[in-house]
């Protein structure tokens, strides 16, 4: 079936089945166009607790569908690539974690969202890229905190919030492997543009950039800001919202060290294909299934973050 065909079944069974099709911004253009919405990781879990669709089809990492089922338990949540996984989220194995947590026993534990269920029912109150400094701020000052897993994006905050969180030693595949080296050749064919880094970045690459934010907030800063040119240290499918929002500037993806394709793609966001949504929609595959006894524990930090960031 070619694309045209594929969207017009997708369509079609969404329809029939009342399911909606949420997006992460990483994913490949032709999924952020054919989805009913498309967001961050914060966005999209607001709009899978919304949701009134009897199906939720997750084109987005098994963490991100997770907690889309937490927050919907009664809906069918399905990913299209079970495969999806998350190499952030895999950084910080339960038990692990767990004895971490018990040589801390006093501190407040502060997770991403991109950890397993398991992982959030051992949190106190998760928090995004997005909404972070706000989850921060509102522990009181004398509360020592854990941070985990991104040790990037908990140096980033550390940084910003003035405290001294203690770090899980967790990376992000695509984020940590950016060149500065490669940044600063970019930077000297185009003098003109602003590097712009997820807080996941490394320090140099974050020393280097002229703006740090999550991932809509690179896409708001490059629709609000005056330049027209930027080099984007992040993952490459933010590109496509980027380029539509602004036509007329200029994106360059910032490459990683070893890649001569000059792509930074999340290789288990970029799974995801028109053909595998439709899969997932027909055969109702693959079903997120979570206990009853983690939906109830991890659902807490996750509405605290909600609550808190409304
Ligand atoms: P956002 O919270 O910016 O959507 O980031 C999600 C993610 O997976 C970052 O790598
Ligand atoms: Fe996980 Fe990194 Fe992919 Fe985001 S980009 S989903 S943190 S592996």
């Amino acid at each position: 079936m070619n694309n045209d065909a594929l969207r017009g079944k997708i369509n079609e069974l969404k329809k029939r089945k009342n399911a909606v099709i949420l997006a992460h911004y990483y994913q490949i253009g032709e999924i952020q166009e054919i989805a009913d919405f498309v967001g961050d990781s914060l966005d999209l879990s607001r709009k899978s607790a919304d949701t009134d669709a009897d199906i939720i089809v997750f084109a987005g990492v098994h963490f991100m569908a997770e907690t889309a089922k937490i927050l919907s338990p009664s809906k069918k949540v399905l990913i299209p690539d079970p495969e999806a996984g998350c190499s952030l989220a895999d950084s910080c194995p339960y038990n692990d974690f767990k004895s971490f947590r018990e040589k801390h026993p006093n501190h407040v534990v502060v997770s991403y969202v991109n950890t397993t269920a398991e992982i959030k029912t051992l949190t106190d109150i998760t928090c995004t890229s997005t909404n972070a400094k706000q989850v921060i701020d509102s522990i009181p000052q004398h509360k020592e905190i854990i941070f985990a897993p991104d040790r990037n994006l908990g140096n980033y905050l550390n940084s910003i919030t003035g405290r001294n969180m203690v770090l899980w030693d967790g990376a992000c595949h695509v984020h940590e492997k950016f060149s500065l080296e490669r940044i600063l050749e970019l930077k000297t064919q185009y003098p003109n543009a602003q590097v712009i880094a997820h807080p996941e970045c490394q320090k140099p690459i974050q020393i280097a950039a002229d703006f740090i934010g999550s991932t809509s907030a690179l896409l708001k800063y490059t629709q609000t800001d005056e330049s027209k040119e930027y080099i984007v240290a992040t993952e490459s499918g933010i590109l496509h919202q980027m380029k539509k929002q602004s036509p007329e500037k200029h994106f360059i993806p910032a490459p990683p060290a070893d890649s001569t394709c000059g792509c930074s793609d999340c290789k288990y966001m970029k799974l995801h294909t028109l053909q595998k949504i439709y899969d997932s929609l027909l055969y109702e595959q693959f079903e997120v299934q979570l206990s009853a006894d983690i939906i109830e524990k991890a659902k807490i930090p996750i509405v605290k973050m909600l609550e808190l960031s409304k």
